[in-house]
């Protein structure tokens, strides 16, 4: 083989296209695969198909560099590639807490059936720690190659909204395998990374495979910590906010991640934590991260509580009450929806019988798509025109950055609810606000 490793990589979405784009930037051969024809004929013609800072400009230097291609055609990826990076998606299965692991199984079948000759097959994906080991069952069976086949694992850790930087400057390299030379592939797959000294752990595909769902719980607890130290706060008037600031000067414990508010949502954190109960009590661990379940409910109390601080807000009711939402983005620098807590917020108002005008400024097309009964409006302004109380939902720097006498003068009543905790509760107060947060004293 040469030097560099030819790389493919299958699954376009948030992930795979991020690692393709980056991958032929660092200076590789790569083919990104996709079923979705769309989705390939926008990336090979220099569009990405989802709000990320800093991604168009790399797929421009990508493309121009001649590097980097895009197919629909799974057996040129095998005829093409000396590894293969499996990046498609695991959401959470219809009707249960498991991961569904359909596309998975999908692609690396029929990948596996073109593989005539030795090569490397790599899951990034978010799957149930034992799934590798039927992966690659799954290889030897079907692949013409039969054990000159192999799978390793590099759960892959990059967070939307600083998807380039993640991969460019990841915190660390996981790579989960089974043979040295599984090993040497991984290394020349990611040499530039190494010789910037990225730490890489060397282990297992199971250990591999734990790495990213322990990572997201960890996360998810720690948001769920602090969100149910706002809950004791609330009922005692004690602030939340300088609470966790308290806590976050003690090294051992942190500020990252500490941020109290309306909690956590996105295709990421909500999904792996139930897929890792469901898993742990195949297993028979169940009992082992059965405190998942409280930081889930935790999670889940949070959007129901803002909405009680809306309608306080609203004088004891929400018919008739017009809300200005600001957000519907899981999160701010993302134009992702899934299970965002924003939304949801604004559909349990609406269910009360609030008139809710939403707005964020990335997201309303996914918004408006998933939930079309929802009213847009395409401006701050004229969400926040007439509105009773206003609800920010999401901290995007154009809402933190909003002057509240300016828009003290297009609401009827200058009531504002921090789900964020976005806003500086003193200047709002000044400028003649009721302001209010979950977790903070009224
Ligand atoms: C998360 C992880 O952070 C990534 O490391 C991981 O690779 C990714 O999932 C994945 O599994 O693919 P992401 O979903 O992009 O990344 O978003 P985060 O930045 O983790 O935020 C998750 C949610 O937590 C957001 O809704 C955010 O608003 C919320 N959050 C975050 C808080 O409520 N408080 C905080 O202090 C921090």
């Amino acid at each position: 083989m040469s030097e560099k490793p030819r790389l493919t990589v299958l699954g376009t979405g948030y992930l795979g296209a991020t690692h393709a784009i980056c991958m032929a930037v660092l200076g590789y051969e790569v083919l990104g695969i996709d079923t979705d024809e769309a989705k390939v004929a926008a990336l090979a013609d220099g569009r990405v198909p989802f709000y990320e800072p800093g991604l168009p400009e790399m797929l421009r230097k990508a493309l121009d560099s001649g590097r980097l291609r895009f197919s629909t055609d799974i057996a040129e990826a095998a005829a093409f590639g000396d590894i293969h990076f499996v990046c498609v998606g695991t959401p959470q299965a219809k009707g249960s807490p498991a991961a569904d692991l359909t596309y998975v199984d999908q692609v690396v079948s029929t990948l596996a059936v073109h593989l005539t000759r030795r090569c490397l097959v790599v899951g990034k994906s978010t799957v149930p720690v034992g799934t590798a080991d039927r992966l690659t069952e799954m290889l030897h069976t079907l692949s013409p190659a039969g054990t000159e086949v192999e799978l390793a694992w590099n759960p892959e850790f990059l967070r939307e909204g600083f998807a380039v930087e993640d991969t460019m400057r990841p915190d660390r390299l996981v790579f989960g395998v089974s043979s040295p030379w599984a090993l040497s592939q991984l290394e020349s797959a990611f040499a530039p990374l190494l010789e910037a000294s990225v730490p890489v752990v060397v282990t297992d595909l199971p250990t591999a495979e734990l790495v990213k769902v322990a990572a997201n719980s960890f996360l998810a607890t720690k948001i769920s910590f602090i969100n149910a130290m706002a809950e004791v706060c609330e009922s005692t008037g004690a602030d939340v906010q300088q609470l966790a600031e308290s806590l976050s000067y003690d090294p051992r414990i942190g500020g990252r991640f500490l941020r109290p508010g309306l909690g956590f949502g996105g295709g990421c954190l909500p999904k792996d934590i139930r897929a890792f109960i469901h898993r742990a009590e195949e297993l028979g661990v169940g009992q082992a991260v059965s405190f998942l379940r409280e930081v889930d409910a935790i999670n889940q109390r949070r959007r129901q509580r803002t909405v009680d601080l809306v309608r306080s807000q609203a004088g004891g009711s929400l018919a008739g009450v017009t809300v200005c939402a600001l957000g519907a983005a899981f999160k701010p620098d993302s134009d992702d929806i899934r299970d965002a807590p924003a939304l949801d917020v604004a559909r349990l108002l609406v269910a009360e019988g609030a008139i809710v005008r939403v707005y964020d400024p990335q997201a309303m097309e996914n918004a408006r798509r998933a939930y079309p009964d929802l009213h847009y409006a395409p401006s701050v302004a004229e969400a926040a025109e007439g509105a009773h109380v206003v609800a920010l939902l999401t901290e995007w720097d154009q809402f933190r950055e909003l002057d509240p006498n300016w828009l003290g003068e297009i609401v009827a009543v200058r009531a504002i609810v921090d789900g964020r905790h976005a806003l500086d509760p003193t200047t709002w107060r000044t400028a003649a606000w009721d302001y209010r947060a979950l977790g903070r004293a009224a």
